[in-house]
């Protein structure tokens, strides 16, 4: 057992849909417009998975990119975390199901609830096993196909959501490279504000809970709102102080892609310049758990994250829960 070694992301990957819904197909759908839309948070369109497609296959599309530019195999994973929302079943577990799609034979494997802050709460998982020596690769999924559980008659949510899957591996990393630090947090006081209130061991579907959508996401929008703009900064600003750090040696941050102006609010405590936060929620909406390792992987590839860059990643979402992490991109 080696103690203490540091961890890193070593392989990231993402998958999304073909299909495309666009702000004007939603004006079919629902009464709103294009102008909200993009005005109120800054989505122009999102993907949506096929019928007959699930989570499990987007996660494993992602994961088999992040295990592949991680120069590894499908044998060489120790441990499968996917964070998700919206598994295949309620159970298994949908990393079983990816397990098994990978061909990681044995691998045990689990999944993460803590809404659109699971990704970062799962990679902070994997960095305490790789960190203590247990496991060497541990791969990260954030997947959701959050179409399947929006209310297609609600315009104040059905605008919002999009879905795919973003894959990291973390492996073991130089000294002073990888995961610096993590903050994670939880409000369950605040629980109501972001649910499916149907579906569980408290109110199993009926045909009237079917027929009130209650199935299907309840979002209190402003409640939600509020609390994003407030934790967003906060956390960023506890994490650099976990490792010395100011908002001054940020090279980039990848935020939870919800609202433009959640984003935008975060610029502005932080007293940073919009060019040090990516964004793509345009071409996506928030997709939930999937949301910060599919801009990270797109920031990567356009070639916004170099080796030394000091990355933070920030999510907030479902419980309430908020999670950021700060990293030395180790390649
Ligand atoms: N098109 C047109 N008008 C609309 C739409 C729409 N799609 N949706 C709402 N409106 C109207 C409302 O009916 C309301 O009209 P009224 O004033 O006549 O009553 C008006 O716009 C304002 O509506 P609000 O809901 O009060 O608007 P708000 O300023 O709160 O913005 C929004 C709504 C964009 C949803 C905002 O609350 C928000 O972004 N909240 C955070 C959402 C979020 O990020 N959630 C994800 C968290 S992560 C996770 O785990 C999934």
């Amino acid at each position: 057992m080696c103690n203490h070694r540091n961890a890193g992301i070593i392989g990231i990957g993402s998958a999304v849909p073909d299909k495309v819904l666009t702000n004007a197909d939603l004006e079919k759908i629902v009464d709103t417009n294009d102008e909200w839309i993009r005005n109120m948070t800054g989505i122009s369109e999102r993907r949506m998975a096929a019928e007959g497609e699930s989570t499990s296959d987007y996660a494993a599309k992602a994961a088999r990119v992040a295990i592949e530019r991680a120069g590894l195999e499908p044998k060489d994973i120790d441990l499968i975390i996917v964070a998700t929302v919206t598994g295949d079943m309620p159970f298994p577990s949908t990393a079983c199901i990816v397990q098994n799609i990978l061909g990681c034979k044995d691998t045990p494997a689990y999944d993460l609830s803590a809404g659109c802050s699971g990704w970062v709460y799962a990679l902070s998982n994997a960095n305490a096993f790789v960190r203590s020596g247990i496991y060497n690769h541990v791969l990260v999924i954030g997947a959701d196909l959050l179409s399947r559980v929006t209310n297609w008659t609600d315009r104040s949510t059905c605008c919002l959501f999009g879905d795919g899957a973003g894959a990291a591996v973390v492996g073991p990393v130089d000294e002073e490279q990888g995961l610096l630090a993590f903050e994670l947090g939880s409000d369950g006081a605040g629980a109501n504000a972001l649910r499916i209130p149907a579906g569980g061991s408290r109110k199993p579907c009926t045909p009237e809970v079917l027929l009130a959508h209650e199935d299907k996401i309840f979002m209190e929008g402003r409640e939600v709102f509020k609390f994003a703009v407030k934790i967003q900064g906060m956390a960023i600003e506890k994490v650099l102080a976990k490792c010395g750090m100011t908002t001054g040696d940020i090279s980039l941050v990848i935020p939870h892609q919800a609202n433009i102006r959640i984003i935008e609010s975060a610029v502005q405590r932080l007293g940073l310049s919009m060019d040090k936060f990516f964004v793509n929620l345009h071409k996506y909406g928030n997709t939930s758990a999937a949301s910060i390792p599919l801009a990270l992987d797109e920031a990567m590839q356009a070639g916004r994250v170099k080796k030394d860059d000091t990355i933070v990643v920030v999510g907030f979402g479902a419980g309430l829960t908020w999670a950021a992490g700060v990293m030395k991109w180790a390649y």
